[in-house]
């Protein structure tokens, strides 16, 4: 049976980025919501599945430290090869729905466009909510953007489980509180609609 380690780093090397169905050159969709995070100068970003998005270069020239998780090497090391090696980034090779190691370093925000909503196995979900939980810093923000219940059911060859803000916001629990949502369609690099919830959360003080 393929891994999913196997199957996403079978899809990154052999497509190019503009091939792959999820792909954005322009990413200020994102931005746009980043940008109601305040005070925000320096923070350490926490990114779930990385892929090889443009994302990454824009928030690098901003000044901020990342860390880029992925279940992929493959995406990982194409990620390395078109941004290079710095010492503002951290690069992690994780499956984000099992614990991360004690020592990965907290993070000021946590931004995922695309991840979650792979995640089908209540066991998986909850235990990629448990890493966002631990690893956001109180006072911290988390950025979520996954297919919303309009959305298609599949990606990457992979079934989807699609999210209205309700349930996002549920499965955040108490210690975030809903700052903004909204719909937004995403066209995919053939032109097909991809209607994605977008939604950011504050994480309370102490
Ligand atoms: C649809 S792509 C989105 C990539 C990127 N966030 C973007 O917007 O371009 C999904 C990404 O999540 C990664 N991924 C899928 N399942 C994962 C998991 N369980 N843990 C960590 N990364 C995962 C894939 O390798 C891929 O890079």
């Amino acid at each position: 049976m393929t891994t999913r380690n196997e199957h996403w780093n079978t899809i990154f090397s052999t497509k190019a980025n503009s091939e792959l169905g999820w792909y954005e050159s322009d990413v200020s969709q994102t931005l746009k919501f980043f940008s109601l995070i305040p005070k925000n100068e320096g923070a350490t970003i926490f990114l779930p599945g990385a892929g090889t998005s443009v994302l990454v270069d824009e928030l690098l020239i901003r000044g901020y430290k990342l860390i880029l998780n992925d279940i992929s090497d493959e995406a990982l090391n194409k990620l390395r090869s078109r941004i290079g090696t710095n010492d503002r980034l951290t690069w992690h090779h994780h499956d984000i729905s099992k614990p991360l190691p004690d020592a990965t370093p907290q993070a000021d925000i946590w931004i995922d466009r695309a991840v979650l909503h792979f995640l089908l196995e209540e066991a998986d979900i909850e235990g990629y909510f448990a890493n966002l939980n631990s690893m956001t810093r109180s006072g911290g923000y988390a950025l979520l953007a996954e297919f919303s219940t309009t959305g298609a059911t599949k990606c990457a060859g992979l079934e989807l489980h699609r999210y209205s803000v309700e349930e996002m916001t549920d499965r955040l629990g108490n210690d975030f509180k809903l700052i903004k949502f909204e719909n937004y369609t995403y066209m995919n690099p053939v032109g097909d609609p991809r209607p994605y919830l977008y939604a950011l959360y504050r994480k309370h003080n102490g």
